[in-house]
């Protein structure tokens, strides 16, 4: 027998998130945007709790799954000790220093690094962030999975004052294979998944805005080449794009959460729910923004160099595959199929410029035509 509604029951009515009410009681500021122009400049609250300036990102596209987040590092100061249950990327938006990792009752392991770095915390470990500039705060942007678990776990003490001890060893042995080595490429053979993906491997990544190896993207056009990132042993991942001067990629959609800044370069993105009206994101190095669940989204490339975003990958749960395209025909646009005012835009932002379009006349004639990878 199905139990149908009691004609006494209470209204069902559908609380923020508990994450959103603790984010909303740290007193810092919370940005809802669809993007951020400038992380490294962005105005910052100051989080009594931790005892530095810091805000959320709550943009629309995060759809309330991750948590982003900046924190600054005054110059020639430090951010105060804190252990956190879940595992954590970090990105420097700026600046330089030094972190110390540790367990509880475990060694201290200490890295240093500057801007353009990406490295992971594990979860129930300590850290404590020091400044090794003088002149200018660092900017941090921390990426993580605290709202889907505070949905789980409605009390904030279980993640950030949990006696619990996660046996990672951020030691090591100190060398070449210690947690905090520089990351190394994997090159995957390219019959295991019809194509080549190289991965980046490691929980230490110096210079996002240096790193060449990258492999061929074909299918998105513009000649874009990747790498993806894999932690060792966690389901956090990210990839890192990069595509020539005066050329775009192909509108596509996916799942919501990608977390997107900007190493490098200088352009536009353009986000649209099908058939609505579009949202511009300008963006250089800095920017970051996410573009929404479901809605289509396409990178432009304005600058003389190749420029290269960053992408920050949800849980798997929220991903399925990723930026695969399951069904292309759906998912993604076609240069001959796209509305003739994405080219007209662009080029009249590079005629601003002084610049002309490096887009090939073919790729508007023939869906299935490839940039030559010459080499690659
Ligand atoms: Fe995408």
């Amino acid at each position: 027998m199905t139990q149908g509604p009691q004609q006494d029951a209470p209204a069902y009515i559908r609380k923020p998130a508990f994450y959103d009410r603790w984010m909303e009681s740290q007193g810092i500021p919370i940005y809802r945007d669809y993007f951020i122009e400038d992380g490294r400049t962005l105005e910052l609250g100051f989080w009594e709790e931790r005892g530095h300036p810091a805000a959320f990102l709550q943009l629309a596209g995060q759809a309330g799954v991750t948590e982003a987040r900046i924190s600054e590092i005054p110059p020639g100061g430090s951010i105060k000790p804190y252990k956190f249950a879940l595992e954590e990327i970090v990105y420097v938006l700026q600046g330089r220093g030094v972190a110390t990792v540790w367990a509880d009752g475990g060694a201290k392991r200490s890295f240093e690094w500057q801007a353009h770095a990406l490295f992971r915390i594990p979860g129930n470990h300590w850290v404590e962030y020091a400044s090794m500039a003088g002149d200018a705060p660092v900017r941090l942007l921390h990426y993580n999975n605290l709202p889907v678990s505070m949905s789980t776990v409605q009390d904030p003490s279980f993640f950030f004052d949990s006696e619990h001890v996660t046996a990672a060893d951020v030691v090591g042995d100190g060398g070449d294979d210690g947690f905090y080595a520089e990351a190394k490429v994997v090159e995957q053979d390219p019959r295991l998944t019809g194509r080549v993906r190289n991965y980046w491997y490691g929980n230490f990544f110096p210079d996002m805005r240096a790193w060449d190896k990258l492999v061929p993207f074909r299918g998105r056009g513009a000649g874009g080449t990747t790498v993806f990132v894999q932690f060792p042993g966690s389901e956090l991942t990210a990839h890192m794009s990069v595509f020539p001067s005066k050329t775009y990629k192909k509108g596509h959609r996916h799942g919501p959460a990608f977390v997107i800044v900007i190493p490098f370069g200088e352009g536009y993105s353009v986000m649209w729910p099908e058939g609505k009206d579009k949202v511009l994101v300008p963006w250089h190095e800095g920017s970051i923004f996410v573009p929404p669940n479901r809605w289509f989204h396409q990178h432009f490339n304005l600058g003389g160099d190749p420029a290269r975003y960053l992408a920050f990958h949800p849980l798997p749960q929220f991903t399925g595959t990723g930026e695969l395209i399951e069904d292309v025909n759906r998912d993604q646009i076609e240069y001959p199929s796209e509305d003739p005012d994405v080219r007209k835009h662009f080029e009249e932002e590079l005629a601003k410029r002084g610049l002309k379009s490096d887009m090939p006349g073919m790729a508007y004639k023939d869906p299935k035509w490839e940039w030559d990878y010459a080499g690659a």
